[in-house]
């Protein structure tokens, strides 16, 4: 009714750290109850609230239908409060009140799956953080009001699982065929932690006793079909509940643990407090039916969630400027159990693979932001790598700089002094520096500061004096809106190696740096420095940033060979498979000659085969094309990138000649006892069949259409389906029908069936046409829309292409229907501004033909960022 007369103008929406104001009122209690009707639910809350400082009452609401509203028992009228589309505001509002609203919502009709949604036929579940529980009822939505929460749920009962946070109190009749239960969450936690679910599912159960004696039931609710694939995430969390036990002195403090699994779910998973909702992609696991990574991932998210028990629910972030701190030092966590599970250096290698792929660029182009950002427009587009990856990598300096010891006594202090509490990075680096003793307080800078350090290091061997100087140097490149960058303290972790023997030599350091030198880690924390080693009786080869110990871009003036040597001779299997990335580089990217590489690898894998399988096949990783493209910042032209790493791989193939074959015929998983080596195993023997195809092997296609055929594992099979379909074999078509056949009722297995065929190296626009028209194609369900996106992906020439006007029209679709995944996808082509012309311009004027066109907060600030550069 009120139309607006003046020119509009769009409101700055941007929030600010700086601006951070306690809440005016706590809420002591909630109770809610949530009614699901067929075409809508009743939702009422009851907040116990207290003033804290003054000023206004404030609940915020999105999309809420406001039914009533009453405080301390009085009916407010419209005239004694005011209401907009983000927030209901009361003046003069008693300093404990008991504020009770009554809204309706429509979860039936929630496409953006945030808040309470309808996930598929007979499921309705939550996504709260961070800020969907403003969708379900009006409340001070923010992490520091921390409340004790009591639920109702009620529904039909053809949904026979009501579930909510917390321990069942009471469960009954509701009359005309529904039925309730009511939760009672005895710990106090912020609404972004508050879950229910209302479903027909099925459930695994099983218990734990946790160190303190306490009995928990676990329970894994999923459709009845995917109960048997739900054991081994039923074993990670056992396994994840007593490693935290061991190793942070952590036990569990509910008498349940739920976790729930759904196909249609914007994120990996979601620690509410008693009750994970997981995407199906990150709880199902089966050898049958998903690849060994996935396994692997599906056992990390398990833990990540479970580690989120105490760093996140019950230490939370005081604000969503401080989601590094929860995210951060869970992922450092779970990268840690994961390091348990299988070889750890391959861990390793995969975890910093991420980081050098996703964070690297991301910190170096237009979407380029501190690990603890100072301003957001929408906070849903700061789940980045950066926070996450980033946010990993200084605890783990950190850790790595204190020892395990004093790293423990650290978080034992940081648990100690804040559990219950809503914190900040701050209070956490100063727990960390009181426990250990270490004063630490210089690491905040990285959580500060964006971009990538440089690192720039010489050595240099005395032979008169049996010395070696290490002078090193880090640099960050100037970034506009942050002009006082400052140098950041860099744990180098370091070895010399006698480049006669290949021995690792002990290290003597000088006496300027003696103190600061321990345990073969060197703490640089100015701008440049050299440091010196005496009693090094032949020229050395220095390895550095040994297991990455720290997040910089390491530029060392080593000669090819010296590269070589450390591929054989370092003991440190991250750094044995950096020497091979660097190697690797200078050739793709510098046109080094290959034949150095060539000989290392052939003189280096028999033995590490044998010993272990799973690291060898990271031997043989090429950089991938997409993260070789993140390396080039101007000029950048996919095709001879592309052309370049083909040629590579192709001269791989050739020079490993019938060893390949061999292996190929050698290797038996199924005689392998460990799940890792099994994994091992098969990694290679895959590798293998795609380099015989590169031979032209007039068998291959036959072998991989046997492989395909034999085995009863989802590695083998995709493994052998890719190599026929990406070489388009004679046998492609069939394979791939037989796959659909196999697979079509298995949403997980048929999304891989959709990624082989978009990730087709001469994928074309009318292969996504097909694959985007295919009748199990489904716009709603983001793990669909990843898979085919995803594929694409794999090849920059396409993404530059045909997947430019894809990636756009997605974005715009989903802006409206799905605004976090829309943002997300967007984001692919953020480095457009690194093409070659015409691309370049190209991609430019898309993006900004896209711009009138969008409306989210999501999609609109993402699109603004990547043009703002
Ligand atoms: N808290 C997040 C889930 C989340 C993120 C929900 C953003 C809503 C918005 C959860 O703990 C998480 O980090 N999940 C990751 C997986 C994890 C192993 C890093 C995810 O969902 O990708
Ligand atoms: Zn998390």
């Amino acid at each position: 009714m009120n139309i607006a007369a003046h020119p509009v103008v769009e409101a700055d929406q941007t929030v600010y750290l700086k601006d951070y104001q306690k809440p005016t009122f706590s809420v002591e209690s909630i109770q809610l109850d949530i009614r699901v009707f067929a075409e809508q639910t009743l939702v009422t809350a009851t907040l116990k609230m207290q003033r804290q400082t003054p000023g206004d009452l404030v609940l915020l609401g999105r999309d809420l239908e406001l039914k009533s509203i009453s405080i301390n028992g009085k009916q407010l009228s419209e005239s004694e409060y005011k209401l907009d589309a983000e927030q209901l505001s009361i003046s003069n509002a008693p300093d404990e009140a008991v504020v009770e609203t009554e809204v309706v919502i429509h979860p039936e009709t929630n496409t953006q799956l945030e808040g309470l949604y309808l996930a598929g036929g007979d499921l309705f579940v939550t996504q709260n953080e961070p800020e969907g529980f403003r969708k379900i009822t009006f409340y001070p939505d923010r992490p520091d009001v921390l409340s004790v929460f009591t639920t109702r749920v009620e529904a039909d009962k053809k949904y026979p699982v009501l579930l909510a946070n917390g321990n069942l109190i009471e469960a009954g009749e509701a009359g005309e065929g529904r039925h309730y239960t009511i939760w009672e969450d005895p710990t106090k936690k912020p609404s972004y932690l508050f879950a229910c679910v209302i479903g027909d599912l099925a459930v695994l159960k099983d218990r734990y006793t946790t160190s303190e004696g306490r009995d928990v039931a676990l329970e894994i609710y999923a459709e009845e079909k995917d109960i048997p694939k739900c054991h081994i995430a039923m074993e990670a969390l056992k396994h994840s509940m007593r490693w935290d036990e061991e190793h942070y002195g952590r036990p569990y403090d509910l008498d349940n643990y739920m976790i729930v699994a759904t196909s249609q779910f914007n994120m990996g998973a979601m620690e509410n407090k008693g009750l994970n909702i997981f995407n199906t992609s990150c709880v199902l696991a089966d050898e049958e039916y998903t690849t060994d990574a996935a396994i692997m991932r599906v056992q990390s998210v398990i833990a990540h969630e479970y580690f989120h028990n105490w760093t996140g629910n019950r230490i939370t972030c005081r604000d969503w400027f401080q989601l590094c701190l929860k995210e951060g030092l869970t992922v450092f966590r779970d990268q840690s159990f994961s390091e348990d599970l299988q070889s750890a250096a391959v861990q390793r290698i995969d975890d910093v693979a991420v980081l050098k792929a996703h964070q690297f660029p991301e910190d170096a182009g237009p979407l380029s932001h501190p690990p603890r950002p100072d301003h957001f427009v929408e906070i849903n587009n700061f789940y980045t790598a950066t926070v996450y990856e980033k946010g990993a990598e200084i605890n783990r300096m950190m850790a790595t700089l204190l020892g395990k010891e004093k790293f423990r006594k650290g978080t034992d202090e940081y648990f100690k002094r804040h559990d219950g509490q809503a914190v900040t990075v701050e209070d956490w680096v100063a727990a960390l520096t009181a426990g250990s003793g270490v004063d630490l307080s210089e690491f905040l800078l990285w959580y500060n500061q964006p971009g990538t350090p440089k690192l720039e290091a010489k050595g240099e061997y005395d032979t008169e004096n049996q010395t070696y100087r290490l002078h090193l140097k880090q640099s960050l490149k100037t970034h506009p809106k942050y002009p006082d960058l400052k140098a950041l303290p860099v744990p180098v972790a370091l070895a010399l190696f006698n480049a006669q023997t290949g021995e690792q030599e002990t290290l003597h350091s000088t006496a300027i740096v003696e103190n600061n030198v321990k345990d073969g880690v060197y703490l640089f924390d100015q701008p440049e420095v050299t440091i010196e080693f005496t009693g090094v009786t032949a020229k050395p080869v220095a390895s550095l940033l040994r297991n990455f110990s720290a997040p910089v871009n390491l530029e060392f003036n080593y000669s090819d060979e010296e590269l070589a040597f450390l591929l054989q001779y370092e003991t440190n299997g991250f750094n044995q498979w950096q020497a091979t990335q660097t190697l690797l580089e200078r050739i793709l990217l510098n046109g080094h000659d290959a034949q150095i590489y060539l000989n290392a690898i052939q003189q280096t894998l028999p033995a590490v085969i044998a010993k272990d399988p799973l690291l060898a096949s990271r031997l043989f990783d090429v950089p991938a094309e997409g993260y070789l493209g993140s390396r080039i910042d101007q000029n950048y032209n996919p095709a001879v990138v592309n052309e370049a790493r083909e040629a590579l791989l192709n001269q791989l193939a050739q020079n490993l000649g019938d060893f390949v074959k061999e292996t190929y015929l050698s290797l038996q998983p199924e005689e392998q006892k460990e799940f890792s080596q099994a994994m091992g195993v098969r990694a290679l023997k895959n590798i293998m069949l795609s380099l015989m195809a590169r031979q032209g092997d007039a068998e291959v296609f036959d072998l991989a259409y046997q492989q395909y055929q034999q085995t009863g594992n989802m590695s083998e099979r995709l493994g052998a389906l890719k190599v026929l379909v990406w070489n388009d074999a004679a046998q492609a078509k069939e394979a791939l029908q037989d796959f659909y056949t196999r697979f079509k009722d298995e949403a997980l297995s048929l999304d891989q069936w959709f990624m082989i065929q978009a990730a087709h190296p001469k994928a074309t626009a009318e292969t996504v046409q097909y694959l985007t028209s295919h009748a199990d194609y489904d716009l709603s369900t983001p793990n669909r829309i990843r898979s085919v996106s995803g594929g694409l992906n794999v090849n920059p020439v396409n993404t530059w292409s045909f997947g430019v006007q894809h990636f756009i029209q997605l974005a715009k679709y989903l802006d409206e229907k799905n605004p976090i995944v829309g943002s997300r996808l967007l984001q692919v082509l953020s480095r457009w501004y690194t093409l070659a012309e015409p691309q370049r311009s190209e991609v430019k004027t898309a993006l900004e033909a896209l711009k009138p066109q969008v409306k989210s907060k999501n999609v609109s600030e993402t699109l603004n960022s990547m043009l703002s550069i």
